[in-house]
This record gives C-alpha cells, sequence and structure tokens, in this order.
C-alpha cells in the first residue's frame, strides 16, 4: 500500500520529468529540493512541472510576500541556475529538517522561522560551504547543535531562538570565522560557556536568554569588540558581569538579568556615551548607582530595577536623554532629582525616596514613586490609601483584566500601571520592549469563548504584566487565608502551529515569600484554554496580603509574536479560612445581650446602631464600647471613605445647613449624606437619642435613615441613597433631569405619599408631624416609588418642646396658614401642604414660580378659580396630554383642594386621603374657602409673621434631594399635644 507521502513523491517525481530535460536547474539539486520539500512537509509546490523553479515565480518564489518566500534560484551562468535561498517563515510545516538540503551546494539563506517542525539538527548541514544564515525561529526542535556546524565557514546568522534544543554550545562554534548573529536563547542548552567562544570576535549580536547554562559569565566577552546587542537575561549563568567591558565600544543594547550567585559591582558603562538601551536587572549590583550613568544618552531606556543599589540618584540623571528609567526595587533613598521630574516613565517605585510633597500623586504619573515609605506615616505603601477600616473585609474576589464582574469576581480593567479599589488594587511595573501585535497592553481578552464552563467569562480575559505585577487586598481580618489564583493560557493556541509553541514562565510570590517558581500555566492545566487554579495558604497579620507575579526572564518573548512574555493572570479569588460572617456569637447578638440590660432609652438607641453601624459588615470594627452615645454609629472615617473624603463631584445637593453628598459604602450600599452642621451641639446625646428614635421609623415611603455621625464638630446624618432625586426636579427641574411621569405613575406617587404620611402620623410608635412636605422633600426610588425625607428631626437646639413654636419652619407656598402665621402646628398643617404637593403632581407646575411683581404665580390660587369657573381639569399638566383617566385625576384635585381648606379641622385625615385616592371612599362634600386662601398665603404677608429668614426655603427645587434646612426642623413631641390627639 502506498502512503500518502509516498504517492505525492510519485506524483512529484512524474511532474519533474516534465521539464528536467530543459531545466536550466541541475538534476541533483532539483532532487534536493524534491527531498527537501517532502521532509520539511512543504505540499503544495509545483506538482506538475510546468513552472521551472528557476524562472523564481509562483508557486516557487512569492514576492508578493515581504522580504520574497520560496525558492530563489540564481543563474551563475547563461545556462544554469541554482538554488541559493529557501525562506519558509509562517508556513506551519510541520515536517523535520532534512539533511537533504546539503544537496543544495549553492545554498546561502535557510530560513524556517516559526514553523511546527521538529526532530534535530543534520549534521549534513555542516558542509554546507555557502551557507550564511540558518534561522529557525519559533520551532520544536531538539537535540544538541552538532559540531559539523564550526565548518560552515561562510555561516554569519545562526538564528535557533525559541525552540527545545539541549546540550552544550559545541566549542566548535567558536571557529565559525564569519559569525556576527547567534542567537541561542529560548532553548535548554546546558553547560558551562566553552573557552573556545573567546574566538567569536566578529559578533555583533549574541543573545542566550532563558537556557540553562552554568558557571558565570565568562570574563572572554570582552573579547568580542564588534558586539552591539548582548542579551544574557535568565540564561542560568552567574554573575557577577565583568567589570571591565571597556573595550566594547560599539555596545549600544546590554541586557542583563536574573543572574545567579554572586553580586556584580555597577559594570563600566561609561564606554560608549549613546546606547540604545540598557538592562541590568534583579543581577545582584550593590553600591550606588555611578554618576557616569548620569552623562549617557540612551535611546530607549535604562532599566536598573530589582538590584541593591543605594544611596542617592545621581544628581542630573535625565538631564541626557533617556527614554525610559526603571530603577524599581532598590534601597535608593534621598530625593528625587529636579531633572527627573516631568521627564516621560520614570519608575522609581519600591524604594527609600523621601516624598517631599512635591510629588505626583501615585503611579499614575512619573516618577512612579509608587511603595517608598519614607514620606508616608501612614501604611507602608505610598499610594495605596485604603478607604477602609483594618477587618471590614475577610475576602476578595478579582476578574483580572476583565470587563465582566462575574459572580463575587469584580471587574479589573484599569489599563494604566495602577489601580486601587475598595479592598483591594494592583500595580504593575515594566515595558514590552518589542511590542508588536499586542503592543503594551496590560490586558488580553481571548476574544473566543474557547474556553466552557461555567467560569468561562472568568479566564476568556486576563491581566497581563511585562515584568511585575502586585496584587494587593487591605482591610483584611488578620490570619490564615485561602489563596486560589486562576489561570488559563490564552494567548497561545492548542493547534498544531507555531501560534502553540509559546512558553510562558513566570514566578508567583505571596506575602513575599516564592511559591511558585518557573510556574509554566500550560504545564500545569495541561494545555492551552484550560482552566487551573494554584491554591496556596497565607497569613495576614497587618490586615493586608500581597501576591506578586515576576517575569524572571524565562519562556519565549518571540512567539507568537515578539513581546508575548510575562505573568498572565485571569483571576484571583482570597478569603479568609475560618472566619465566616456570623460564626460564633454574632456581633448582633451582643448587642442584643447587652441591650436587654440597659434602660428604654438605649434601646432605641441600639436600634439605630443595629441598623446604622451594627447591622452590616462594619460591625466587625465595632465592639460594645460603640454603644457609647457619644460616639456616632457611622465614624468619620467610614462617611470620608464612602464619600471620597467629601469629594465636591459627589456633591448631590446643598441645603441651608450644608450639601449633602452621595457616598458608597464598604459593602456598597449607596448612602445620602447630609452635613447637618459644623457647629458644636451640646445635646449630642438627645441628638442620638431622636436620631435612634427616627431611625426605627420604617415604612416603604419614608427615606430610610441608616444612622449618624458625631464626631469632632460634625454632625452628619446618613440616609439611603434615592437614584431619582426629587419630585421637584421630575416635575419642574432643569429639563434634563426631568422624567416622563404619565398618570399612573403620579397617582402612585400621591398614594405613596400619603401613605407615608400616614403612617407618620397615625401609625407610627412616635407621632410626628412633618412641617415641611414640599415636592423637595419627596424622593423617588429607581422605581419611581416616593419617599418622604427629612421627617421627624428634632430641632437641635429647641429647648421648650411646646406645640407653639417659637421658630416656625416651613416654606413659603407649602405651608398652613395657621401655622405659617400663628405658629400653631398639629398634623393638619403636613396635610394642607400635601394638598398643594398634589396640584403639582397634577400639574406639573411649581407651587410659585415667582416672578417680579404682578406676574406671580400660585398654583392654589388658579386651582381655586378654575374650580370656581368649574374648569378643573385645565390644570392638569400638558405633558400628560389627553391620556389620563378623567375620574382619578378629578378626584385627585379635588383631595388636593379639601387637603388645603383654610380650616385646618376641616381637613381630612391622611388615612382618609389614602382611601380617597385608592378610590375605596368618596370624596367628601366641601366647602371652598378659595376666598380665604387666595391672597392669604402671599410672600409679603407671610413674612410680615414670625419666621426668621432662615426658615423660609427658597431654594430653586431642584437644587437638591432632601436638602434644604428647614427640611430638618423638628416636630416637637409635646405631650399635651399627643394627648390631645388622644395618643
Ligand atoms: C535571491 O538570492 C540571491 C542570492 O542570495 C539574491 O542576490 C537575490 O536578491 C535573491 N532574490 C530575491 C528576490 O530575494
Ligand atoms: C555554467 O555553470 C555550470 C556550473 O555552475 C557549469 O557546469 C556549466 O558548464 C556552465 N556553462 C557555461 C556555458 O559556462
Amino acid at each position: 500500500m502506498l502512503s500518502a507521502s509516498r504517492l505525492i513523491a510519485l506524483i512529484w517525481f512524474l511532474g519533474f520529468a516534465n521539464y528536467v530535460a530543459s531545466a536550466c536547474l541541475p538534476a541533483q539539486e532539483l532532487e534536493a529540493l524534491l527531498a527537501v520539500a517532502l521532509t520539511l512537509g512543504k505540499m503544495d509546490w509545483n506538482l506538475d512541472g510546468v513552472v521551472d523553479p528557476c524562472t523564481n515565480e509562483v508557486p516557487w518564489w512569492d514576492s508578493s510576500v515581504e522580504d520574497g518566500k520560496g525558492v530563489n534560484c540564481t543563474f551563475t551562468n547563461e545556462t544554469t541556475c541554482h538554488v541559493t535561498q529557501i525562506i519558509l517563515k509562517t508556513d506551519n510545516l510541520s515536517g523535520s529538517l532534512p539533511k537533504e538540503l546539503a544537496g543544495l551546494p549553492f545554498l546561502e539563506v535557510i530560513d524556517l522561522a516559526r514553523n511546527y517542525l521538529s526532530g534535530t539538527l543534520p549534521p549534513e548541514w555542516g558542509s554546507m560551504k555557502s551557507l550564511r544564515k540558518i534561522s529557525l525561529l519559533g520551532n520544536r526542535l531538539t537535540g544538541p547543535i552538532p559540531r559539523e556546524y564550526g565548518n560552515i565557514t561562510a555561516l554569519d546568522d545562526l538564528t535557533l531562538e525559541a525552540n527545545q534544543f539541549t546540550g552544550n554550545i559545541p566549542g566548535e562554534i567558536g571557529d565559525l570565522p564569519r559569525i556576527t548573529r547567534l542567537l541561542l536563547n529560548s532553548n535548554n542548552f546546558t553547560g558551562e560557556l566553552s573557552p573556545n567562544l573567546a574566538k567569536l570576535t566578529t559578533l555583533d549580536n549574541f543573545r542566550i536568554s532563558d537556557n540553562n547554562f552554568t558557571g558565570s559569565i565568562p570574563n572572554y566577552i570582552q573579547n568580542w569588540i564588534d558586539i552591539k546587542r548582548m542579551e544574557i537575561q535568565a540564561s542560568g549563568l552567574s554573575g557577577p558581569i565583568p567589570s571591565n567591558l571597556t573595550s566594547l565600544t560599539k555596545l549600544t543594547d546590554l541586557r542583563i538579568s536574573d543572574l545567579n550567585g554572586d553580586q556584580s559591582d555597577f559594570p563600566n558603562l561609561a564606554i560608549s556615551t549613546s546606547w540604545e538601551q540598557v538592562i541590568l536587572r534583579s543581577c545582584n549590583i550593590v553600591g550606588e548607582i555611578p554618576p557616569f550613568i548620569a552623562q549617557l544618552t540612551i535611546e530607549k531606556s535604562l532599566d536598573l530595577s530589582f538590584n541593591k543599589l543605594t544611596g542617592q540618584i545621581p544628581g542630573d540623571l535625565g538631564r541626557q536623554k533617556v527614554g525610559d528609567i526603571y530603577l524599581t526595587g532598590n534601597f535608593l533613598n534621598g530625593t528625587v532629582p529636579p531633572s527627573m521630574k516631568d521627564k516621560g516613565n520614570i519608575d522609581l517605585s519600591y524604594n527609600n525616596f523621601t516624598l517631599v510633597g512635591s510629588e505626583p500623586r501615585c503611579a499614575t504619573n512619573s516618577p512612579n514613586l509608587f511603595a517608598n515609605s519614607n514620606g508616608n506615616t501612614s501604611g507602608t505603601h505610598y499610594c495605596i490609601n485604603p478607604r477602609c477600616m483594618p477587618n471590614d473585609f475577610y475576602s476578595f474576589y478579582i476578574n483580572c483584566g476583565s470587563q465582566e464582574k462575574v459572580g463575587k469576581y469584580e471587574v479589573d480593567y484599569s489599563t494604566g500601571n495602577f489601580y486601587q479599589g475598595k479592598n483591594w488594587g494592583f500595580f504593575s511595573t515594566g515595558k514590552f520592549w518589542n511590542p508588536e501585535t499586542y503592543g503594551n497592553s496590560l490586558v488580553f481578552a481571548s476574544g473566543g469563548s474557547s474556553i466552557s464552563g461555567p467560569d468561562s467569562k472568568l479566564y476568556s480575559a486576563a491581566r497581563l504584566s511585562p515584568l511585575s505585577l502586585t496584587y494587593y487586598g487591605f482591610c483584611l481580618r488578620n490570619g490564615n487565608y485561602k489563596v486560589n489564583l486562576h489561570f488559563a493560557e490564552i494567548m497561545f493556541t492548542n493547534d498544531t502551529t507555531y501560534r502553540s509553541l509559546g512558553r510562558r514562565v513566570f514566578d508567583i510570590y505571596i506575602q513575599g515569600k516564592l511559591v511558585e517558581e518557573n510556574f509554566n500555566i500550560e504545564n500545569e492545566a495541561p494545555g492551552v484554554y484550560n482552566p487551573i487554579t494554584s491554591s496556596h495558604d497565607a497569613i495576614v497579620g497587618d490586615h493586608t496580603l500581597e501576591i506578586r507575579f515576576y517575569w524572571a526572564g524565562k519562556g519565549t518573548t518571540a512567539l507568537p509574536e515578539r513581546s508575548v512574555y510575562g505573568p498572565l493572570i485571569s483571576a484571583i479569588s482570597v478569603v479568609h479560612a475560618t472566619y465566616k460572617p456570623g460564626s460564633g456569637i454574632s456581633t448582633g447578638a451582643r448587642v442584643g445581650i447587652a441591650i436587654a440590660a440597659i434602660v428604654a432609652l438605649v434601646l432605641l438607641v441600639g436600634i439605630l446602631r443595629l441598623k446604622g453601624c451594627l447591622g452590616g459588615k462594619h460591625s466587625m470594627y465595632h465592639d460594645l464600647k460603640g454603644l457609647d452615645l457619644r460616639t456616632g454609629s457611622f465614624t468619620l472615617r467610614q462617611i470620608r471613605a464612602a464619600t471620597n473624603n467629601f469629594d465636591p463631584a459627589n456633591k448631590i445637593g446643598e441645603g441651608g445647613f450644608g450639601p449633602v453628598y452621595k457616598g458608597v459604602l464598604l459593602d456598597k450600599t449607596i448612602i445620602a449624606v447630609k452635613q447637618l452642621s459644623s457647629k458644636s451641639k451640646q445635646g449630642n446625646r438627645e441628638f442620638v437619642n431622636e436620631i435612634g428614635m427616627i431611625s426605627a421609623l420604617q415604612h416603604p415611603h419614608l427615606v430610610k435613615l441608616y444612622g449618624c455621625c458625631i464626631e469632632g464638630n460634625q454632625l452628619l446624618l446618613v440616609y439611603e441613597y434615592l437614584e431619582n432625586n426629587s419630585l421637584a426636579r421630575a416635575l419642574f427641574g432643569p429639563e434634563e433631569h426631568q422624567l416622563h411621569l404619565d398618570w399612573p405613575m403620579r397617582q402612585n406617587i400621591c398614594i405613596g405619599i400619603a401613605r407615608g404620611l400616614a403612617y407618620l402620623h397615625e401609625e407610627s410608635r412616635l407621632k410626628i408631624v412633618h412641617r415641611d412636605i414640599k415636592a423637595t422633600n419627596v424622593l423617588l426610588d429607581k422605581n419611581l416609588v416616593p419617599k418622604i425625607s427629612d421627617f421627624g428631626l428634632a430641632k437641635l437646639d429647641e429647648e421648650d418642646n411646646t406645640h407653639i413654636s417659637t421658630r416656625i419652619a416651613g416654606t413659603f407656598g407649602y405651608m398652613a396658614p395657621e401655622y405659617a402665621m400663628r405658629g400653631y402646628l398639629t398634623d393638619k398643617a403636613d396635610v394642607y401642604s400635601f394638598g398643594v404637593v398634589v396640584l403639582e403632581i397634577v400639574s406639573g407646575r411649581s407651587n410659585s414660580s415667582i416672578k417680579p411683581k404682578e406676574d406671580s404665580f400660585y398654583l392654589l390660587d388658579w386651582a381655586n378659580s378654575l374650580k370656581a369657573r368649574g374648569n378643573l381639569l385645565e390644570l392638569v399638566d400638558r405633558r400628560l396630554e389627553s391620556s389620563f383617566n378623567k375620574e382619578e385625576i378629578t378626584r385627585a384635585i379635588n383631595v388636593a383642594l379639601i387637603c388645603t381648606n383654610v380650616v385646618a379641622a376641616e381637613r381630612p385625615s391622611m388615612s382618609t386621603v389614602v382611601s380617597i385616592l385608592e378610590g375605596k371612599d368618596g370624596v367628601p362634600k366641601f366647602v371652598s374657602n378659595s376666598s380665604i386662601s387666595v391672597g392669604k398665603t402671599r410672600p409679603d404677608e407671610v413674612e410680615m409673621g414670625a419666621f426668621d429668614s432662615e426658615g423660609v426655603s427658597m431654594d430653586a427645587p431642584w437644587s437638591g434631594s432632601s436638602t434644604s434646612a428647614p427640611d430638618l426642623y423638628p416636630v416637637a413631641i409635646d405631650t399635651n399635644y399627643w394627648e390631645k390627639r388622644g395618643f
């Protein structure tokens, strides 16, 4: 039986037979070419023999590919041509290296970079006298370099990068008289470098990174006087770096890193003043940075990171042109020289620089001073300023490099080199030196759904680092932790192409301890697109956990393209090994036990604390001490953290007393923080009492008060945050903030407010008159459910708790006449205000749009006059067009009018209002008191009354959700009053 390859071979021979007679190519070269193609697995060359290889045309030679591809034949005289070049890059050939190549005596170039070739180097190639270039970069080749290759006297370029070659570099290689390029990096070469290599004086480019050589860097490299670029990164060789490199005057690109063994002094690089790149990273270099460094021009970068450099930076470093400067991870101190300020990409992280205060903030700026400890008194790392408290957390979950939240795994998509979230952050340093396809991106998404399974979204994107990537967790409860690191290799493929041949290798440190050396995801998983979890135990003793991924120069850097290397992490989960919230005696229970022994007043405060403080994760930070009445249930620090230190950007409104801020607590609860007063309050204890009582009032139509904070002169109230701001803004705020509210929504809002008021007046344990119902005090949640804000806050400095208030609080236009003019307060005052609000809801107009003089408009007057004219529906908001239920809307207007009756006793109770609005009760007959109403609430008359000007809110209605000063005015809980009401 004929095997496929034999069959193809047969066809080849038949095809060649056609033009052997007329060919210019010598017959034995044709035969050799055939054998070469077969062995390589190159099956798509000309099979019928129509095209002569000597024509250098397709399919033999394809000049449309950059630099040409295929077989290049060159005529040596008029009748004969010879194969001079075989260039088959990125062809995914899966054969092996053909010994028959030696049958092409004129061959100068064999370039098989980025294929899928296996097998060993044929010793036969050693006889090829014309061969100048051998490139086999990025294949699966194994075995040693044959000694015979020392005979390829024309050889100029031997590129074996990114294969799996083994063994010593034969000393014979040192005999190559013309070699300039020797690229042996990313293989498994071993042994010491042969002394015979000292003869390689023609070398200009020497790379042996990522191998397993032994011994130290030979001193004879000083003989290589033509060398321009030298790469010895993670080669296995140890230090020290030969100190005398002064003969290497052409050297412009020196990359030595990850040296084992002895420490080195700083090598003398003053041999040349103009450099392309200097990398002396992790070389165990001691001492100070020599001053000559400052005299060098370095085009791309100077990387001296992760050494043991001490002292100060030479004062004028940065004056000459230097691309990027990496001094990260040394023991440098002093201040940052002014010459380095405002230069691009200077990384001084992890040193001991003294921060003099003018440094830029954190890692996103240059010079990057991340984790310099001297200038930072509050923590170990400059730039890490957690907005949380120790013990606030016992876990964190990160979906590294991903825009997608998956379960508990948080988004981690910052493309910068620094990010700080709530209780975790990362810092990345380094740069991909030859960015090709993937550029300098620090995140990578596979794009496809090559990973299956429930957690595939954790693995479809990942974070990359060119050098060092550290994730921090902070505010953690101390103890033992389980750290799970989730990996999946997604940048290589799992097919039979060169794209599958990359090797990613990096180290992992947890809490500074090396836990995985030479970690290779693909080996562990095994395979690509296959998730693997690396689990570790860690001890957290100072509330901080540090997980560091470090590229120590190992692995390929050119597959599938240059710049694919370094750590890749898909997801991280960190969780306390034993602690579970609620385990043991919960804080709540402990508080409960304590409360049982304390008087009733304290009980109320306890309720507050349970709600505002002890109920959530914050509880972990507090203990029973927190019951001290003098401390707030929220600490100022918590509130600062939540509001980003009262960042003006978080301000959502401004009231008479002060601003209101939006904030986010650690458990993601969004809050509104009302800054009450910066005056010192004597009655803090009472204040806390009242807050405790008020916060005990819970109803679907009341804004939740989570608690308060009294610290220093700060008095802060913490409320639930409502997404849709106030009813006023929705109805008559600036156009971009208005909401489209159809009639059913509006009716629901009316009913909701009514229910909330009915609860305050009639159902709650404490009976409370709001005193300042108005459209700005009705907030709307995300479902447009109305919630009344600012109910029941006792005026803190008001001592005489009579129901006749000495100070009137309310908002003009909403105030019941008896209250506005005589200060007489009952819950019917709220009913009046409610009526006005209903009119606003129906009409979509603010009750008073105060314009100069006669243009003034009073909604209530207008409604009463329309009622008198029997033309009520004219009141209805034009925006509702005609799509409303006439019966319902008429009912609502009538309710509004009876609520705004000038005679308080005529106004219905709020529970009655609810029944009417819900259509359960009819609207009672009522006598219009429009004559009294009209004109009696005009501002000029009201101003004659007992107001202090502070009490009148003329705020633009949309100015805040619930922020006007008078909103906070209290109801005086007076026993007479309650008795009179029959409670
Ligand atoms: C073919 O090879 C010869 C000899 O190496 C060279 O001079 C010529 O430029 C090559 N032709 C092409 C198209 O690359
Ligand atoms: C052309 O060169 C080949 C060897 O390369 C030789 O065998 C042949 O005789 C030469 N032909 C002529 C006409 O010189």
